[in-house]
């Protein structure tokens, strides 16, 4: 048979993971220091805690949970999600659980667009995201970052270019904690200028937010979905994915914003996932009863801050004065700028020969829209040591182009 043949033109459009495969270039290299995954570390998985929990719910309440469950998630597990985050005034309808963020961010562009639909999106930006906006055929603009995150010129600008062509983006895609890759986070003001600006000109923003837990150090921001409900706007989807806090193999995050767009949300959960995994929605719904999930938040907070620290003084120790890069204060990447002339992307096989590996930052652009001076660091996986060393490789590699 020759399948080849009876693809659709969607699958056969759709690239390979490019990341996935780059990482699999260096798993053969022994003695590899990788900065390259976005894993978070397996030390931080509560595993003692949840098989208990887990044994404990087919134990117990099999019976109803290995049955097929509610598409829109657990009542039960919503009713903690809201009483975590001080939400208490929510409803069922006001929120949808989906198997991991990746699965509701495609369950909104479904219900959102139809191909050739403008969107805004950060740039760069997660690469899985922009992903499954160009599945759906969304025409992608790219707004830069700076310290405080978007850049609310450049969007206006973009707005500005939609007019001129009789268009209109539907929404903004928007990491403002953490950003993955940049590591940036939106400052309050630039939060609330967003708010008002997209309030204004009908945009809905989308905001992914794996990572706000993780905060190590400074003060905690209200997400643009608090915001928005506290100035009596209806603009913003929330998405809380619990991949970097209890792991990603649990396949769990929810989706907070507008009933009617959480039922189309709901209706495409019912015809391709039926509903997410009930086992998993009650064992943590257990979790959070138990009082277990805040605690573990700060344990891992508490884990994750030397390595951040540690990478953050070893590319001050190590690197040229060309090189510049980003000071998060916690998630678990951290973003370099390169002089102009250094392609991240040529430059990787060289740092692969010398046992460090990173993605190039062109993997985080809209295809076209690429950026080849700059890559992504997780701190999250390595060795306190292996960190110390990789840097100093990876800024002998970088310093051998005469920068
Ligand atoms: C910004 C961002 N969104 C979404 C995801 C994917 O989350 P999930 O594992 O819940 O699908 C990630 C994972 O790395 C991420 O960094």
């Amino acid at each position: 048979m020759k399948y080849k043949e009876y693809f659709s033109e969607t699958t056969l459009n759709m690239g390979s993971s490019m990341i996935r495969e780059l990482v699999a270039s260096t798993k053969n290299i022994p003695d590899l220091i990788s900065f390259a995954g976005g894993f978070p570390s397996p030390k931080t998985f509560p595993k003692q805690e949840l098989s208990q929990i887990y044994a404990e719910v087919v134990a117990e309440e099999g019976t109803d949970v290995l049955q097929y469950g509610q598409s829109e998630g657990d009542s039960l597990l919503k009713k903690e999600f809201f009483r975590w985050e001080g939400y208490e005034d929510l409803n069922d309808d006001d929120a949808l659980i989906t198997v991991g963020a990746t699965n509701g961010i495609y369950y909104f562009s479904r219900s959102l667009l139809n191909p050739g639909d403008a969107i805004f999106c950060e740039a760069p930006s997660f690469l899985g995201s922009i992903v499954a906006f160009e599945a759906v055929g969304a025409d992608i603009r790219c707004v830069s970052l700076d310290d405080e995150g978007l850049k609310l010129d450049e969007l206006k600008s973009g707005i500005e270019q939609l007019k001129k062509e009789g268009k209109q983006a539907k929404f903004i895609y928007t990491i403002p904690d953490f950003q993955n890759p940049a590591g940036t986070t939106m400052s309050l003001e630039r939060r609330k200028a967003l708010l008002q600006l997209c309030a204004a000109e009908g945009i809905v923003i989308l905001e992914d937010n794996p990572y706000s837990k993780l905060r190590f150090s400074g003060e905690h921001l209200p997400s643009l979905y608090r915001l928005s409900k506290e100035a009596g706007l209806d603009i913003v989807m929330e998405i809380i994915s619990f991949s970097k806090i209890l792991g990603p193999g649990m396949r769990l995050a929810y989706a907070k914003g507008h009933k009617e767009l959480i039922a189309k949300m709901v209706s495409w959960q019912q015809k391709v996932n039926v509903s997410p995994d009930c086992v998993t929605e009650r064992v943590v719904t257990r979790y959070m009863q138990k009082g277990l999930l805040n605690p573990h938040i700060d344990n891992i907070c508490e884990y994750y801050s030397p390595y951040l620290q540690s990478m953050l003084e070893a590319l001050e120790r190590y690197m040229p004065k060309s090189v510049t890069w980003t000071s998060p204060e916690g998630g678990i990447f951290i973003w370099l700028w390169l002089p102009e002339k250094i392609n991240a992307d040529e430059m990787f096989h060289k740092a692969s020969q010398a046992k460090v590996s990173y993605i190039p930052g062109s993997k985080f652009y809209p295809k076209g829209q690429e950026k080849f001076n700059c890559l992504r660091l997780n701190f999250s996986f390595s060795s306190l040591e292996q960190i110390d060393r990789g840097i100093k490789s990876l800024a002998e590699i970088i310093r051998s182009y005469g920068v």
